[in-house]
């Protein structure tokens, strides 16, 4: 289709028929334009009609636009839109063409006009990403991510950038649910060793004990010169005295109990103690002294941070040295667990990692979140491992 506009001035007052048909025409090319349905505008002039063309790549390309799922954008230097499809005026409930030629700041929240300007002037030839709450006409708030690049100058003084505004709201939802199992998964982690832990300590401990103190009594019932028999005796009690006392450790891991008894340094302090003597690596724990003791659950979250990050260094690390340092950061208690191990892959997204099986990485930034904290996690391929765990200090 060719549009058609004239600007010679309009025909003389109360042509008032001609003017209403030119009125629609303007209107019908205006449609068209949006819609991508026009491939050229004449311009009737002075000099003769002058047509302008939409080049057929060009056309193709505003087909796409205008057919894609997502917000598309084109701004001024100065951020004016100076295009947008139809996805994104219907992200911001807003009809198109008061979208257009309208400040994107309009569609941004005040906290976000302020974190997108810096990127939007630093924004290079790759481009650069950010998180956003759009305002719509409405006042309703809408989650998306920006992209946006910068193109060449386009008679602009400056160049213009182009943005792709993704809709996250159905990702936001997934990440909740995620986060609302996982945070459900530690929850009844924690029952459940809990209960074990009670299990072995009350049951099966006490029966362990039973048979140590009846294997003491048969190596005292057995006559002095019988030697052979009294070293197999001796060697029993001894092997029941080392299963009695790996049920006790593996009960003390389990429950949070010991943490109530002698307080979080000295659990820090036994798992590491533990931990280096069964796997043969170095651990060097740095421990800072609290004036106070901090929340149970902090305690048990920092705890359990420890107790999963050093299972992953046995499991995966194959490291030869572990750091541990646990200290107050301002209003936190930060700790660090580094191994000079393999390291992984982080562009490993959550999902991927729980289709392998693993739950760990997950459950520690959970029980880090759980008490108001965060956990970083930062690891190189083989250069090693760095978990920290933010946890803020209300103290008890
Ligand atoms: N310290 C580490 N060194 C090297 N790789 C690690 C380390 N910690 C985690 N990883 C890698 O990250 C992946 C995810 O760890 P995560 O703890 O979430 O799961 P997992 O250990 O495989 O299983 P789970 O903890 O549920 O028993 C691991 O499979 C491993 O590849
Ligand atoms: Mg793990």
């Amino acid at each position: 289709m060719a549009a058609r506009r004239r600007s010679s001035p309009p025909a003389p007052a109360g042509e008032l028929k001609e003017l209403r048909l030119r009125l629609a025409e303007a209107e019908e090319a205006l449609r068209a334009i949006r819609n991508g349905e026009v491939d050229a505008v004449v311009v009737a002039s002075e000099e003769g009609d002058r047509v302008f063309t939409l080049q057929g790549a060009e056309r193709a390309y505003r087909m796409l636009i205008e057919s894609m799922n997502e917000g598309a954008l084109i701004l001024t230097p100065k951020k004016t839109i100076l295009y947008a499809n139809q996805c994104f005026a219907k992200m911001v409930r807003c009809p198109l063409e008061q979208v257009m030629g309208s400040s994107l700041r309009r569609f941004l929240s005040a906290e976000d006009r302020t974190t997108l300007r810096p990127l939007l002037l630093r924004a290079d030839k790759s481009g650069t990403k950010a998180l956003a709450l759009l305002i719509a006409g409405d006042g309703s708030r809408l989650p998306v991510q920006i992209s946006m690049r910068p193109q060449g100058g386009n008679g602009f003084n400056g160049a213009t950038v182009a943005m792709v505004v993704t809709d996250m709201t159905e990702s936001r939802r997934t990440e909740e649910l995620l986060r609302a199992l996982t945070h459900r998964l530690v929850q009844v982690q924690e029952d459940e060793r809990e209960r074990v832990a009670f299990e072995l300590h009350d049951n099966i401990t006490q029966l362990i004990c039973a048979v140590v103190f009846r294997s003491q009594a048969l190596l005292d019932a057995l006559p002095a010169h019988d030697g052979p028999s009294r070293k197999k005796a001796l060697q029993l009690r001894d092997m029941l005295g080392a299963i009695a006392d790996e049920v006790a450790r593996i009960s003390h891991n389990l429950g949070p109990s010991l943490l109530d008894h002698v307080g979080l340094v000295a659990v820090l302090r036994d798992a590491r103690t533990e931990f280096a003597d069964r796997t043969g690596v170095s651990v060097k724990l740095t421990c800072m002294h609290f004036a106070a003791r901090l929340p149970e659950d902090a305690e048990l979250a920092i705890y359990r941070i420890l107790q999963e990050a050093l299972r992953n260094v046995e499991k995966h690390a194959n490291a030869r040295r572990v750091t541990v340092s646990l200290r107050q950061r301002g209003a936190f208690v930060q700790l660090v667990i580094n191994d000079d191990g393999i390291g992984f892959d982080q562009d490993d997204a959550p999902a991927r990692r729980i289709d392998k099986g693993g739950l760990g990485l997950l459950s520690m930034r959970e029980r880090a979140n759980f008490v108001g904290g965060t956990l970083k996690i930062k690891s190189v391929r083989r250069a090693g491992t760095e978990i920290e765990a933010l946890i803020p200090i209300k103290t008890r």
